[in-house]
């Protein structure tokens, strides 16, 4: 049998593409809950991010990278599967509305019909970000708008280095 780590891992799974402040708060409110916090990138072929995996994985490191129990990963396949490997036993999940509720639930109830002995948690964002998602991000972006205050510095300057700056940027 595996040896558990020391402490309680959560994994928190997502596209993040790109990262944003939402997503920044989730993982602090969980960095504080658990021992260490797995920030969990999906490689998924058949979607056509704008950033890819590589750039998400190296702009959500270099976010945390002084923040100690954030830890910040890619996985493919089952969710389930890459939380057992990581020896993590809780799912962590933002729910910012009730419109999502019913996709997280459905998600919480299927991996939980995968793997009953890993939990979801769905963890509310601060009341400021609960209109954030990385589609509006872009789009606003795309458009013209300021995303300042809404992802990472960092983040924003990716997104002005990649499309120059506000314009042009399909979404
Ligand atoms: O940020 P997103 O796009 O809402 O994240 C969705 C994600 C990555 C959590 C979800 O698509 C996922 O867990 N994919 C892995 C495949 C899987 O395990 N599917 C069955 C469980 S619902």
């Amino acid at each position: 049998m595996a040896t558990r780590p020391s402490g309680r891992v959560a994994v928190y799974p997502g596209t993040f593409d790109p990262l944003t402040n939402g997503h920044v708060d989730i993982i602090q409110r969980g960095a504080a809950l658990f021992d260490r916090i797995v920030v969990a990138i999906l490689i998924n072929p058949t979607k056509s991010p704008l950033f890819t995996i590589e750039e998400r994985l190296e702009m959500a490191r270099a976010v945390f990278k002084s923040r100690p129990g954030v830890e910040v990963d890619t996985f493919d396949g089952l969710l389930v599967d890459y939380a057992r490997r990581r020896q993590a036993s809780v799912i962590v999940r933002g729910l910012r509305a009730i419109s999502d509720f019913e996709y997280e639930m459905q998600m919480a109830l299927m991996n939980r019909h995968l793997s009953s002995t890993i939990e979801t948690i769905l963890m509310m964002p601060a009341e400021s970000y609960t209109y954030l998602s990385s589609r509006l991000v872009k789009e606003v972006f795309a458009l013209g708008g300021s995303v300042r205050g809404l992802v990472p510095d960092l983040v924003e300057a990716r997104l002005k280095e990649k499309t120059g700056v506000g314009s042009g940027l399909r979404v």
